[in-house]
C-alpha cells in the first residue's frame, strides 16, 4: 500500500529532516510533543487512511517534504482530520474508557479516505455515471485492495448490489454485475444461476440456461434448488406455467431429497389437471419430509376431487 512503502522511502532517505521541531498549531496534541511522537501519529494516521502527508497538508511534492506548510489549516481534509480526532478521544475518553478495546482512525477507515461499504460505493457510482463505470470501478479497487481489509469482495456483494439493481427494474445492469461476479468466483451458484436465470426468462430459450443451473446445483445444491423454486413461481406468474413445470421437474430430478422441490410440482401439475402425477409429486415430497403441511393438505383436497 502507498502508506507503508512511501515511508519506509521518507526514513530511508532522511526525509523526516524536513519536518521542524517547534509545532504552532496544534489543538488536539499537546503542545510539547516530541518530534518522534507526533510523525509516528502522522504516519499512522495516513496509513489508517491509505494517503500521503499531501492529503492533509499544503505542499508541492508527494515524494519530498520540501517546502510544506504543516501549520496551515488551508485544506478541509485537515479541518476533517481534526474534528475526526476530537470525536476518537471523545468515544476512547468515554465510552470506551472502562472497555477493553479502544478505536482509532483505521477501526472505521481500513486503509481508505471514505469509509465506505464496497456495496454503497458502487451504488453510488452506478447511479451517477452508469453500470460501466462501476464496473470499472470495481475492476480497479479489485486489482488494487483485494486482500486488504478495505473491502469486501466476497462474491455476495456484487449479488447484493446486482439484487439492489433488480429491485430498481434494472435488470439488465444486473446481469452484467452476476457475469462479473462469474468472472471473478466461476463457482458462485447464486450468480450460476442468476445468470440462467435471466438467459432464461429474457430469451425464452430453456437450453442456454440449463448448462447454468446444472453447474449451480452441483456446487451449492441448496441455494440452487431455493432459487430454481423461486424461478418457477416466477415464470408462472409471467404466464409461463409450462417452463416453471419444466424447471420444477428439472429440480426433482437434480436434487432429489429437496421436499419443497416435489411440493411445488405437484402444485404445477395439479393447475395443467395432470392431478395422477400431481398426487404422486406430493406423496414424495411427504415421504422426504413428514411435516410439510401444505404438500399433506393439497393431497387431501386432491384424493377427494378424484375420488368424490
Ligand atoms: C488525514 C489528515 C492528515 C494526514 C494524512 C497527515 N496529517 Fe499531519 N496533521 C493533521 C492534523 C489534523 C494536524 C493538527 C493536529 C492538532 O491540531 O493537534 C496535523 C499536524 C501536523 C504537524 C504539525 C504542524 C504544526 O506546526 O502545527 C506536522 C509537522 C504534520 N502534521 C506532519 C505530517 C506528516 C509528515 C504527514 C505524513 C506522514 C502528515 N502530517 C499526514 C492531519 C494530517
Ligand atoms: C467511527 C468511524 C470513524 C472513525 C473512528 C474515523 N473516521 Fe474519518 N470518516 C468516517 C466516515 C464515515 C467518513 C466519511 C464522512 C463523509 O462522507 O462525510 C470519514 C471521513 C474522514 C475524512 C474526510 C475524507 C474526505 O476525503 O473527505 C477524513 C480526513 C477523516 N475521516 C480522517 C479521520 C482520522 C484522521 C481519523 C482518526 C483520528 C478518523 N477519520 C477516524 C468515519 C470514521
Amino acid at each position: 500500500m502507498l502508506g507503508s512503502r512511501y515511508f519506509a522511502l521518507l526514513a530511508a532517505i532522511g526525509l523526516f529532516a524536513q519536518i521542524p521541531d517547534k509545532f504552532e498549531n496544534l489543538e488536539i496534541y499537546p503542545k510539547d510533543i516530541s518530534r518522534r511522537q507526533l510523525v509516528g501519529a502522522m504516519r499512522n494516521i495516513a496509513g489508517a487512511l491509505g494517503v500521503g502527508c499531501k492529503h492533509c497538508h499544503v505542499g508541492e511534492s508527494v515524494m519530498t517534504l520540501d517546502n510544506y506548510d504543516f501549520a496551515s489549516d488551508e485544506k478541509e481534509t485537515k479541518k476533517t482530520a481534526r474534528e475526526m480526532m476530537r470525536m476518537v478521544n471523545e468515544l476512547n475518553d468515554g465510552f470506551f474508557k472502562e472497555r477493553q478495546s479502544s478505536i482509532s482512525c483505521d477501526t472505521c477507515h481500513h486503509g481508505v479516505k471514505q469509509p465506505r461499504s464496497l456495496i454503497n460505493v458502487m451504488m453510488d457510482t452506478i447511479s451517477d455515471k452508469g453500470i460501466e463505470a462501476g464496473i470499472a470501478e470495481y475492476r480497479d479497487l479489485h486489482a488494487s485492495l483485494y486482500g486488504s481489509d478495505s473491502y469486501d469482495f466476497r462474491a455476495a456483494t456484487l449479488s447484493n448490489v446486482a439484487r439492489r439493481l433488480a429491485n430498481q427494474q434494472k435488470q439488465e445492469e444486473a446481469f452484467q454485475l452476476h457475469q462479473l461476479n462469474l468472472e471473478m468466483y466461476p463457482n458462485d451458484a447464486l450468480s450460476l444461476f442468476n445468470v440462467g436465470s435471466h438467459l432464461l426468462v429474457s430469451e425464452k430459450d430453456m437450453s442456454v440456461a440449463h448448462p447454468y443451473f446444472l453447474k449451480a446445483v452441483a456446487h451449492d445444491s441448496l441455494t440452487a434448488a431455493n432459487s430454481l423454486n423461486r424461478l418457477a413461481y416466477y415464470l408462472s406468474s409471467l404466464d409461463r406455467t409450462g417452463e416453471g413445470l419444466h424447471i420444477l421437474k428439472l429440480l426433482t430430478v437434480l436434487v432429489p431429497d429437496y421436499a419443497n422441490g416435489f411440493d411445488s410440482y405437484g402444485e404445477f401439475l395439479a393447475k395443467e389437471g395432470r392431478i395422477v402425477e400431481s398426487i404422486a409429486a406430493y406423496e414424495r415430497a411427504l415421504q422426504i419430509d413428514s411435516s410439510l403441511i401444505s404438500a399433506s393438505e393439497a393431497l387431501l383436497k386432491l384424493k377427494s376431487v378424484k375420488e368424490p
